[in-house]
């Protein structure tokens, strides 16, 4: 079977001005394909632009060149309008700090990214709540549930929209070991039963052995990601 190219980044560049006359080059040409239904891991060192380029493939941030190829259309050619429909209805947000707001329980964060659409599926939430394990902390609030837990809110909060693609900035940065493998599994099982297209920063070394593509940012540019 030919894999599925859902998003394409060509040539990226991205700058950022640290001076009145110096800009860091972070991205210096990024050429990536992401392919449908795959996990694929970002890598690099500390400061190597590996959030920088999550964010632009999100279309959350723009880069000073390139282009983000989305169903034949390069995505930076949109409108405000336009691109912030393809973040809600295409991409899902997972963040290093799940970023729940406090003030909403945990089937109410779960539904915020619809109820921008619109909608109010809160039958789906929670299945969702289901899928990642917490259905019965559905009324409770982000405060009164674990770190692990909370992250676990933040996917099922990501999957709410049906996304094409889940972008994931270190999902298991600040949790310990047990906790990071009980997200790790729940992202296989995510795409073993709905075929999600997973990227994912990451300083997991098991995590990145096991999935199924290391994408290596070094210098700017990706340095082994087979494609
Ligand atoms: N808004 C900004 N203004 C100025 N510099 C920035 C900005 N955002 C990022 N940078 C710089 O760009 C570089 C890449 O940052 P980025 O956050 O993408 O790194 P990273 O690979 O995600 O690192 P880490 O593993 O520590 O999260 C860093 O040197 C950072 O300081
Ligand atoms: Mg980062």
């Amino acid at each position: 079977m030919t894999k599925q190219v859902i998003l394409e980044a060509i040539e990226i560049k991205k700058s950022f001005p640290i001076s009145k006359d110096f800009r860091l080059k972070v991205l210096k040409g990024i050429n990536l394909k992401i392919y449908e239904g795959e996990i694929a891991v970002i890598v690099g060192k500390s400061g190597a632009g590996k959030s920088t380029l999550l964010h632009i493939m999100g279309a959350l941030d723009k880069p000073d060149s390139g282009e983000l190829i989305f169903k034949g259309k390069n995505l930076f050619e949109l409108n405000h309008k336009q691109l912030a429909k393809f973040r809600n209805e295409e991409i899902g947000f997972v963040f290093q700090f799940h970023h729940l707001l406090p003030e909403f329980n945990v089937i109410e964060n779960v539904l915020i990214p619809n109820m921008i659409l619109g909608k109010k599926e809160k039958d789906f939430a929670l299945k969702l709540l289901k899928e990642v394990g917490i259905e019965d902390r559905a009324n409770h609030k982000p405060s009164e549930i674990s770190g692990g837990e909370a992250q676990r809110v933040a996917i099922a909060r990501a999957l709410i929209n049906s996304p094409k693609i889940v972008l994931a900035d270190e999902p298991t940065g600040n949790l310990d070991t047990e906790n990071a493998n009980a997200i790790i599994e729940l992202i296989f099982r995510l795409r073993e039963k709905f075929n999600y297209t997973f990227v994912i920063v990451t300083h997991n070394e098991d995590f990145a052995k096991n999935c199924d593509r290391i994408i290596k940012i070094s210098d700017g540019v990706i340095v082994n990601s087979n494609q």
